[in-house]
Formats: C-alpha cells, structure tokens, sequence
C-alpha cells in the first residue's frame, strides 16, 4: 500500500487519538488479553494525545489522504506506532516503521531502541529486532534494532 508520510500537526490529536485507541482494541487481541488491551487503551488521554504531539516527534502516513496510522519517535527511541484497524495486514505498519528508522539512521544513530507489546512482538522480530532484556511490569519486552552505518 502506498503512504504519504508527513509530519503531524495539533489539528492531528483527534484522529490519532481514535487510531491508538481502536487499534489497541481491535488489533491487539486476542494476543494479548483483552482486558490487558483495554488497560492500555485508556492509559492515554485526549489531552495526553496532545501532550505527545508537543513532546515528541509524531509521523502519519497518509493513504489516498486519509490517516491510515502513526509512529512516535524521540532520539533514537520509537514511543509507539498504531495503524487504523481499518488499515491493517496491508503493510502501512510495517512502511512507517521503515521509514522512522530510515530517519533515525540518518540522524547518525546506531540502533533503534523500543517496546514491544506481546500482540507486535513478532511484527518487531521479524523485522530484525531482538529482545534486549526482561519483560517490564506492564508485560512490554524491551527491544532494539541496530541501523546500517
Ligand atoms: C502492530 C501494528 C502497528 C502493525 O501494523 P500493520 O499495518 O497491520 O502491519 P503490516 O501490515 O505492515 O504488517 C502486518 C503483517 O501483514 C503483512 N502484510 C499484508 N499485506 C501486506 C502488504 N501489502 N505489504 C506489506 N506487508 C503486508 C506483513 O507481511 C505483516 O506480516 P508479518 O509481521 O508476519 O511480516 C498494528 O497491528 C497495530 O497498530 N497494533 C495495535 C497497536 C500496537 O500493537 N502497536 C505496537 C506497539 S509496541
């Protein structure tokens, strides 16, 4: 599937606060538990969605115009990346990850560091992720990347 990538603004906050929330719920179970997957929905806020457009630096990818997904990064971390449920098993993911990393390795940075959820795990692992320590107490493993030079 083709995406146009752009950066996004604070009108954005709506609509991917509506794409973080409906891909939890939709596309993480039944991997993860669905009660796990309702808890993580509701950690982010509306405002809180705002607060991320501010703090970090927030990509969409763009089908035929309309918001198909996002991915956050700060530094050489990504701090999270959901695809509209509608969207999904057609590769934006997996597009929008390549190209955050495609960014970071231009910025100079070695690897990329991350969490992985047990619903994404495999979506990191089959692409060249490994797991770099023990699950964290909210059941993520932690996980990184190393970037061509
Ligand atoms: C994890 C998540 C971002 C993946 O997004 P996605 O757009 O569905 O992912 P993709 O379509 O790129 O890849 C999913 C599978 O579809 C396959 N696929 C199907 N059609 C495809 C196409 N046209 N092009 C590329 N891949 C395609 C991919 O090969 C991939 O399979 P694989 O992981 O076995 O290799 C999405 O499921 C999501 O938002 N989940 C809820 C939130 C979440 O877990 N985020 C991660 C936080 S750690």
């Amino acid at each position: 599937m083709r995406a146009v990538y752009r950066l996004a603004t604070r009108e954005d906050a709506s609509r991917l606060y509506v794409i973080r929330r409906r891909s939890i719920l939709e596309l993480a179970p039944p991997t993860m538990p669905a009660a796990e997957a309702q808890a993580w929905a509701s950690k982010l806020t509306r405002s809180g969605m705002e607060r991320k457009l501010h703090e970090l630096e927030v990509w969409v990818a763009e089908v035929d115009g309309v918001v198909a997904g996002w991915g956050a990064i700060r530094g050489d971390t990504l701090e999270g990346l959901y695809v509209a449920a509608e969207f999904a098993g057609q590769g934006v993911g997996a597009g929008l990850l390549g190209m955050l990393e495609g960014l970071m390795r231009e910025r100079g940075f070695p690897s990329v560091q991350a969490e992985a959820s047990l619903n994404a795990r495999g979506f990191y692992l089959r692409r060249g992720y490994r797991v770099t320590g023990p699950q964290t107490p909210e059941g993520a493993w932690p996980i990184a990347k190393e970037l061509p030079g």
